[in-house]
């Protein structure tokens, strides 16, 4: 028995969206996301972002579905803000912050002072001038950002790798010596008193020379009266440098010395089960340690991460969950996960859908040739932000739709009306905010444009 004509071009349809799609959402409970399961047990998840990419809808859709956090991943660092002396450039990081507040994620600061990503005029200056330039610098971007910000990297990857334990090389290091940490440290207090104050480092994930001496540090900076709140854990593994066997007890022992302790970067290179049970095992850490409060992923999806090759993140190219995903999710007792407690609370995201969620929508013809056409149909969320949405399209016969993107397509039994409904990704949109499906559709003789229906929001 051969399958009716529209109904295989609805399954073709079908199939074409489910490419780039794992799961619909749209009707799933508070815990089926990062962010949802993470607030259930008093965490945020959250993820590094690139303003450049806030415009393309299935990045845009995965971040604001599934993290209540977000890190700028270059926009706030020396070279993007200032990098001519005393003129400062918000313009990026806006971007970020602001789709962040809309979304009620909260948003950690990445970095006031690092030897990375310093523009050549910082390097420049003798001692007196560059601490002054450092005190300007923590004090224009923490002013600019005050309120806003939950916690500040105000130091990055201040000390050296190997067996020293000393300060790495930089600027202010080999000018400034090793007060200039503390200095950072209580500018940054005087600016901003509300934002929590991190040190954040890589290769101190297990207990190390490295490790020990942040903590050293860090235990000085207590019995001192220096002000630091927490301890960020960059957490970048890869066959090279795996998850350490002590990871958990690293992050409570410097709990212990009365700091928070956050997951800041993470990434794991590899992919399958293998990834999966790393990530899981990285979670679980954090859970276990009470004063674990939250984890970041770094970056969205394979596809923009800074060592993409090695596909380290949650989300694969075409924005399909991971089984990295799935083992994060039931270590986080998401629901959809087969095992936890479920989680519950509050999603802390901000994405309420409900019953005020409405939406509208625009239709374009973006090409049209002699037998065919393409369009755009974009779905606008109303005063409310919304989880899901479905359109639509009815269609002059004969004309038929060989593919459908960005949206999932079923058609009724005439093969003229379908309906499309959001891919996983773009189904969470937050007040006022857009995104679009299309289709190709072949005119068979036919040239008249179709019909589109009202948008239904959930
Ligand atoms: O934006 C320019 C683009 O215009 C230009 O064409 C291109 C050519 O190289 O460079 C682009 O800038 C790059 C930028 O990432 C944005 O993609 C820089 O070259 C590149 O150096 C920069 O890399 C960033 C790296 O920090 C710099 O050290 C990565 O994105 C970022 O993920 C990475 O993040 C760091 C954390 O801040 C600190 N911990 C380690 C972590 C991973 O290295």
């Amino acid at each position: 028995m051969s399958m009716p004509r529209r109904a295989a071009q609805a399954f073709t349809a079908v199939l074409l969206a489910a490419s780039t799609v794992t799961a619909l959402s749209h009707t799933a409970a508070a815990a089926d996301t990062l962010g949802s399961a993470a607030a259930g047990k008093g965490r945020y998840f959250g993820t590094a972002v690139a303003a450049n990419h806030l415009g393309e809808s299935a990045y845009a859709g995965t971040l604001d579905r599934e993290f209540n956090q977000v890190t700028p991943e270059n926009e706030m660092k020396w070279d993007a803000t200032e990098g001519s002396r005393n003129t400062f450039t918000f313009g990026n990081a806006d971007q970020i912050v602001n789709h962040a507040q809309s979304l009620n994620m909260k948003v950690r600061g990445h970095t006031l002072v690092w030897h990375s990503q310093l523009p050549s005029w910082v390097s420049g200056l003798a001692a007196t001038d560059l601490r002054s330039a450092m005190n300007n610098h923590i004090t224009q971007v923490m002013q600019h950002y005050k309120g806003k910000i939950y916690a500040w990297d105000v130091v990055n990857e201040a000390y050296q790798d190997g067996s020293s334990g000393a300060l790495r090389s930089s600027p202010f290091a080999d000018k400034l010596g090793s007060g200039f940490i503390e200095e950072a440290f209580r500018t940054a207090r005087s600016v901003d008193p509300n934002a929590k104050l991190c040190y954040n480092d890589y290769n101190t994930d297990g207990v190390n020379a490295k490790s020990n001496a942040v903590y050293a540090m860090v235990k000085d900076f207590k019995a001192r009266g220096v002000p630091i709140d927490c301890v960020g854990f960059q957490s970048h593994f890869n066959p090279a440098s795996p998850v350490p066997s002590d990871y958990q007890a690293n992050l409570q022992r410097f709990a212990d010395l009365g700091v928070d302790v956050q997951i800041t970067e993470l990434d794991i290179e590899g992919s399958g089960s293998a990834q999966a049970t790393n990530y899981s095992n990285v979670v679980k850490a954090c859970l276990a340690v009470t004063r674990c409060t939250g984890l970041t992923v770094w970056g969205v999806t394979d596809m923009y991460s800074w060592r993409s090759s090695g596909t380290p993140l949650l989300f694969d190219s075409s924005y399909a969950k991971k089984p990295a995903y799935d083992a994060v999710l039931a270590a986080l007792g998401g629901s959809g996960s087969g095992g936890g407690d479920g989680g519950g609370g509050d999603n802390g995201g901000g994405n309420n859908g409900g019953g005020n969620a409405t939406c509208t929508v625009s239709f374009a013809k973006t090409s049209d040739w002699n037998d065919g056409y393409n369009a755009e149909v974009t779905v606008k969320a109303g005063s409310a932000p919304i989880k899901g949405w479905s359109v639509k399209v009815t269609f002059a016969p004969p004309q038929t739709v060989p593919s459908v993107w960005n949206g999932t397509a079923s058609w009724d039994s005439s093969g003229t009306v379908m309906t499309v409904r959001d891919a996983s990704y773009n189904g969470s949109l937050a007040a006022g905010a857009s995104t679009s499906f299309g289709f190709t559709a072949m005119k068979n003789g036919n040239n008249a444009t179709p019909t589109v229906g009202a948008c239904t929001a959930s």
